[in-house]
């Protein structure tokens, strides 16, 4: 039993994964539900990994406030599969977020793994149970910590405002310019990920990008780098009511890898330009055709 598995293979983060991890297979809803312990661990019985990678989540932020299937997903889903990798030795990668951190730490420092917890939304909470059935499995694993992901694949906030503005030229469009956090590519995700999975490193790794930037920021950085002009205007987080409340300061600092010298990331604009040159003509011409 040699092989690696990623789970939720189809997602932004999953569909990397598999470009970027050498020989893994990949398994999505609904040929495995993670929610579903007997399913899960069937399928898993069946495959035999000796590493997984969890991808999969309930990644909607907000639906997650009304919806109580994410603690099913986001929290017994990790615990099932780290229930299975306990009981047949196999290494365990799972993926959790920012949004476990309160978010009130001064700007701009960054929180580093060992911080305090206190996730302020349904979303935050439910991620943060799924980290500690992991960490109470007796599984040999790694938890890494991500924040504000966009890719080539699926859905982020990158995509979304250049469609906007590409469909709506010339119009003024808000964006919050009073959060903070580490803008960060799947694709140097999925390579911090199988340094991890190389080294069998166990144990939370905060995994972004360096520095940071406010989603305004974002949002201009990426139309600029896109060659689009733009019209975004800064505005309040008040301005803009959401139901899930989200971290003022999200930003964390990549403390573990760093120490263990496995640390794949760049400056966030360093990583947004490498993204516009590998990846900016696919995602202009998939939002061209939405
Ligand atoms: N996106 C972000 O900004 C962000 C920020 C911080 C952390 N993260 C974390 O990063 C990881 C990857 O996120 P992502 O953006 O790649 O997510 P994504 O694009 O939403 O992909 C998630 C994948 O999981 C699958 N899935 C959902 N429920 C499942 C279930 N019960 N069983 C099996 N598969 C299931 C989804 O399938 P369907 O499409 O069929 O539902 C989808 O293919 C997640 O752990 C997320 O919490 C993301």
């Amino acid at each position: 039993m040699k092989k690696t598995i990623i789970i939720g293979c189809n997602g932004q983060l999953g569909t990397d994964c598999m470009q970027v991890l050498d020989g893994a297979d990949g398994i999505d809803f609904p040929e495995i539900d993670i929610a579903d312990r007997f399913q899960c661990l069937e399928k898993l019985d069946a495959l035999r990994p000796a590493v997984i990678v969890n991808c999969a989540a309930y990644t909607a932020v907000d639906a997650c406030e009304s919806d109580p299937a994410c603690w099913k997903v986001n929290a017994d889903g990790p615990k099932h599969l780290a229930e299975w990798a306990a009981a047949n030795q196999a290494f365990l990668v799972h993926v959790s977020t920012d949004y476990v951190f309160s978010g009130d730490k001064p700007l701009f420092e960054a929180s580093v793994e060992t911080d305090v917890t206190g996730p302020v939304s349904e979303y935050g909470k439910s991620k943060l149970a799924g980290e500690q059935a992991v960490l109470e499995s007796g599984a040999s694993a790694a938890i890494l910590r991500t924040a504000w992901l966009y890719g080539a694949n699926g859905k982020n906030f990158l995509k979304t405002m250049l469609r906007l503005t590409l469909q709506n030229p010339g119009r003024e469009f808000k964006v919050v310019n009073d959060q903070f956090g580490s803008p960060t590519w799947s694709h140097t995700l999925a390579r911090q990920i199988a340094a991890v999975s190389e080294a069998r490193a166990t144990g939370i790794f905060h995994a972004t990008s360096e520095g940071h930037c406010s989603w305004y920021d974002l949002a201009c950085a990426f139309l600029e780098e896109m060659g689009v002009e733009h019209h975004f205007a800064p505005c309040l987080s008040k301005e803009y009511p959401t139901p899930a409340k989200r971290p003022v300061n999200s930003i964390l600092e990549n403390a573990r890898a760093k120490q263990l010298g496995m640390n794949q990331f760049a400056d966030w604009k360093k990583e947004l330009q490498m993204f516009v040159t590998q990846c900016g003509d696919f995602v202009l011409k998939e939002v061209e055709v939405i």
